[in-house]
């Protein structure tokens, strides 16, 4: 999907994409931004693809300097009208595959969450460079990413037949006519390792089964998750970026 295609979808993201950080109701996301110590010290946070800007309106007040960035201009301006009551926060059109000059080195926390799920591997892996580069060395990187299993098992649960047996570490899946790429916990990991992170690690953040559509789930089953995956830039960069 280009910009053009997300500045369509932002007037009804809300009703038409899950929103991750409205909707981890076990708050993993926020007990992970407050074990790390994030929410103190108003710390300087980047949101790349940051759509409505959900990000800042939940956890913005306890940052310091704030930007969001997103390739879509109506995104922006949503997330603009919807923050206005956040203190600090600048917006800025940009492509997560380059970011800009200007924001290179600067965060103490990154965010990206469900925008590294392009359909080219290679798109996904340049995008998780430009990601790396927003944050200060040794800053924390927090990025979303879409569950294969839990896709999985959402389509077991749907069609009556046994789990798909996968043995790549993501695919590309249809979702709400997007294609969009999935991970694996394993996929998820790798993906942090290949663009050079350090303590590296992978969470569900559960979400409830009526986003999936699902209003009478098996008992026992699962509820869906994305994945937190949530890592470091090293201190020192061997042989440079
Ligand atoms: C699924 S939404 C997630 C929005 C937000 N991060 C959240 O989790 O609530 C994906 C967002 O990424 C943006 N996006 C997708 N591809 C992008 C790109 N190449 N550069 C910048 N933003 C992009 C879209 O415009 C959209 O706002």
């Amino acid at each position: 999907m280009n910009a053009r295609d997300w500045d369509r979808l932002a007037a009804a993201y809300d009703s038409e994409v899950c929103d991750i950080f409205v909707r981890d109701r076990r708050n993993v996301i926020r007990r992970w931004l407050r074990a790390r110590g994030l929410l103190r010290g108003r710390r300087t946070v980047l949101d790349l693809g940051c759509g409505i800007g959900s990000f800042f309106k939940l956890h913005g007040r306890h940052f310091g300097e704030k930007t969001g960035t997103d390739h879509s201009r109506r995104m922006l301006q949503i997330a603009a009208r919807r923050c206005r009551a956040v203190p600090g926060c600048r917006w800025l059109q940009a492509d997560a595959r380059g970011l800009p000059p200007e924001l290179r080195d600067r965060a103490d926390l990154v965010v990206c969450s469900n925008v590294i799920t392009f359909v080219s591997a290679a798109a996904c892996h340049r995008a998780m460079r430009e990601t790396v580069r927003g944050a200060k060395p040794g800053g924390w990187l927090l990025f979303i990413l879409p569950a294969l299993e839990s896709h999985d098992q959402v389509v077991a649960v749907e069609s009556g037949r046994p789990r798909a047996v996968r043995t790549s570490p993501a695919a590309i899946v249809r979702r709400d006519d997007r294609m969009q790429r999935f991970y694996t916990a394993e996929g998820a990991r790798q993906l942090a390792a290949r663009a050079g992170l350090r303590s590296i690690s992978v969470r569900k953040v559960w979400y409830p089964w009526s986003d999936e559509g699902v209003t009478r789930p098996p008992r026992g089953a699962e509820v869906p998750w994305d994945w937190l995956l949530t890592a470091r830039r090293p201190l020192r960069v061997r042989g440079g970026e």
